[in-house]
């Protein structure tokens, strides 16, 4: 088996991302990983972020939509109390020096006079009473708002992000059959446990949205109070903006998707070592699996806490660049030589003014950066969104009844990429009633065959036939029950396991333990609580031999018209196989079977046996007919065996 471990990315001229390369001399493969999306040029990323945007609109619900400009006007509002608040605080620190200057403002005396307080207290005191009890009313609100608004928006971004999950879920699971051959599940599992990073992706697409508003609210009320600063502040703040924005959006971008990678290749290599877990204790292989997985965490370690900087740099550099900006104001009033008055004021109405504008500002921007964090996961989850779907999501096909026969007439397939059919032009009948045999040497399209009867994979050409008539697989499906060569074992019970066949219905204990007994299942005195005995990864060991007598067990549970078995019996012992040996033929009156064997006693109680090779039946008749010649062309070929 081959350990695939990350090996450190290229350097690539885009991100400037360089990790050290391991030592020599592990007996692992190495895997090359690119980051494939680094060298997109800078218009295409601040496309793909609207992009992006539009693309989650069209796939939330309208409850999530409606939730979503609820929750802009709720910020805003917040934002706007937020102002409020400090504007009073403001107020008070000018009520605390010179309490008299609280009489400029409208109705602020008029209040404090209607308030019925002792007459000894004078009005300064009154004002500043109201002016506290607004201040305390503002903030209760406020953060009674944010509290709200804080559980709304994890409740929107969990609806989308949960929401998205079921849809790529449920995108995998309608793919072709397939496009599962040719997956790596470890992959797919990652990318399913992506969802926080929509939830990320959307709260910040909120923040970017509202703070940009609040922030032009802002801006458009000092233009009012004073252009020129106002003119001159805004077009400093967002010089440095865009040039914080320009200098992280590649660099964050490149660390992102590098992320994304160790993220699915971390998942690769913990599998590879959970499974393969027998070789690696065989071949003494353990410390430098350790050795090398070790050398992959440093290098992921070290990209992950760059990545972690890049959120919070919009607010260190904005609150420095203001701070310095400040600065340069006043030595350059100092320089024109301004009056101490003058300079004092402008100073202090341009701090006041960039001390409200700049949070807005640091959100708007730091919300970016979230959202370039998680675009290249994004990404690629919206991608596999769009996976090809090729049965009817979620709907269930209608049950075809058989009365006289299958048949498969001319029928071609290809694998993907394979330069030769895996079947050629084949034509293949089966009777109901009967019981066929299919030989033929490994690779040969057995499995391939019983995948077109089976409804898993589509003809290239050719038709197929019950009773006569077209048979469309993706819109009705035969009653089949499939005995494969591996078994999937679901961890649960053994009778949950035996009818899986009917999901989601009461099981039919009886029927359980019948097909127990048609399939040969001798074991059950022996598991402690009988069919109720958890079997499968965490429960009861069972050996190759019982496991196939379960997979027997489940495929006869749902009463099939058609019983496959796909080398079924390859992995057991002479004694069971001949225990099931006789069951199948048991079953041979009242079934239609269809045996795929390696061994050709399996066979020999056939009624008609296709001989398979290459992808074409070579031969077709009674076992006593088609038996002893394979049988001497078998003696003929090297390294094929009965
Ligand atoms: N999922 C797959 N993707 C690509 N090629 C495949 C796939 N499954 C089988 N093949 C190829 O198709 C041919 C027939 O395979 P199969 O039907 O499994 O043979 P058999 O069951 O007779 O051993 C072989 O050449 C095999 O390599
Ligand atoms: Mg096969």
């Amino acid at each position: 088996m081959a350990f695939s471990l990350l090996l450190p990315i290229r350097k690539s001229a885009d991100t400037g991302i360089r990790l050290p390369l391991p030592d020599k001399g592990y007996p692992i493969t190495l895997l090359l990983v690119r980051i494939p999306s680094s060298t997109l040029p800078h218009f295409m990323l601040q496309y793909k972020l609207t992009h992006i945007a539009k693309q989650f609109y069209t796939i939330a619900s309208t409850a999530s939509r409606r939730q979503f400009i609820w929750l802009c006007f709720l910020n805003i509002i917040i934002g706007l109390f937020e102002i409020c608040v400090a504007g009073g605080i403001s107020l008070l620190g000018v009520a605390m020096s010179s309490p008299e200057a609280l009489t400029r403002f409208p109705l602020l005396p008029v209040i404090a006079a209607s308030i019925p307080f002792p007459d000894q207290v004078p009005n300064a005191l009154r004002m500043l009473a109201v002016v506290m009890t607004c201040i305390v009313i503002a903030t209760a609100a406020k953060n009674a708002l944010l509290a709200y608004l804080t559980w709304l928006q994890n409740y929107f971004a969990q609806s989308m992000a949960w929401a998205m999950g079921e849809k790529l879920f449920q995108s995998f699971l309608t793919a072709p059959y397939l496009w599962h051959t040719r997956q790596n599940s470890a992959e797919l599992l990652t990318t399913l446990n992506w969802k926080s990073h929509i939830s990320i992706f959307s709260v910040a697409l909120l923040t970017l949205l509202t703070q940009t508003i609040i922030a032009i609210f802002l801006f458009s009320s000092v233009l009012f109070a004073n252009p020129v600063m106002s003119a001159f502040l805004f077009c400093t703040i967002a010089f440095f903006a865009i040039a914080i924005h320009k200098y992280a959006q590649k660099q964050l971008y490149g660390l992102s998707t590098a992320i994304r990678e160790y993220d699915i290749q971390n998942a690769k290599i913990c599998m590879e070592g959970l499974h393969g877990i027998r070789e690696i204790i065989i071949y003494d292989k353990l410390a430098a699996f350790m050795d090398a997985y070790s050398q992959f965490i440093d290098s992921y370690r070290r990209i992950a806490s760059k990545q972690s900087l890049f959120p919070g740099l919009p607010q260190w550099c904005l609150e420095s660049a203001g701070m310095a900006l400040l600065l340069v104001v006043l030595l350059f009033l100092i320089g024109l030589g301004n009056s101490v008055a003058e300079t004092t004021g402008l100073i202090t109405l341009l701090a006041a003014v960039s001390w409200r504008l700049l949070p807005a500002a640091n959100k708007a921007l730091g919300a970016i950066m979230n959202m370039r964090t998680s675009q290249p996961i994004v990404e690629r989850f919206l991608t596999l969104l769009d996976t090809p779907q090729s049965i009817p999501a979620i709907s269930e096909r209608e049950l075809l009844p058989f009365g006289n026969n299958i048949l498969l007439q001319d029928v071609t397939f290809s694998y993907p990429n394979a330069d030769k059919p895996a079947l050629d032009h084949i034509t293949f009948l089966i009777p109901k009633g009967k019981m066929i045999g299919l030989i033929g040497p490994s690779g040969s399209g057995k499995s391939t065959l019983s995948s077109i009867i089976n409804g898993l994979v589509v003809p290239e050409s050719g038709q197929l036939l019950v009773d006569g008539k077209p048979w469309d697989p993706k819109n009705s499906r035969l009653k089949i029950g499939y005995v494969p060569q591996n078994l999937y074992l679901l961890d649960a019970s053994l009778a949950e396991n035996i009818a899986f066949s009917r999901w989601g219905e009461p099981i039919d204990e009886a029927r359980v333990l019948k097909c127990c007994k048609m399939a040969a299942i001798d074991f059950l005195e022996d598991l402690p609580t009988g069919i109720h005995t958890i079997i499968g990864e965490r429960g009861v060991r069972l050996s190759g031999g019982q496991v196939q007598r379960v997979g027997i067990a489940r495929a006869l549970y749902d009463n099939p018209d058609i019983l496959f078995f796909d080398e079924a019996t390859s992995a057991l012992d002479e004694g069971a196989e001949r225990e099931i040996q006789a069951t199948v033929t048991s079953l041979k009156s009242s079934i239609t079977l269809l045996v795929i064997a390696h061994r050709l006693h399996t066979v020999a109680e056939c009624d008609i046996v296709y001989w398979v090779e290459k992808g074409r039946i070579v031969r077709q008749g009674s076992p006593a007919e088609v038996l002893p010649e394979y049988e001497a062309a078998l003696a003929q070929t090297p390294g094929q065996t009965v």
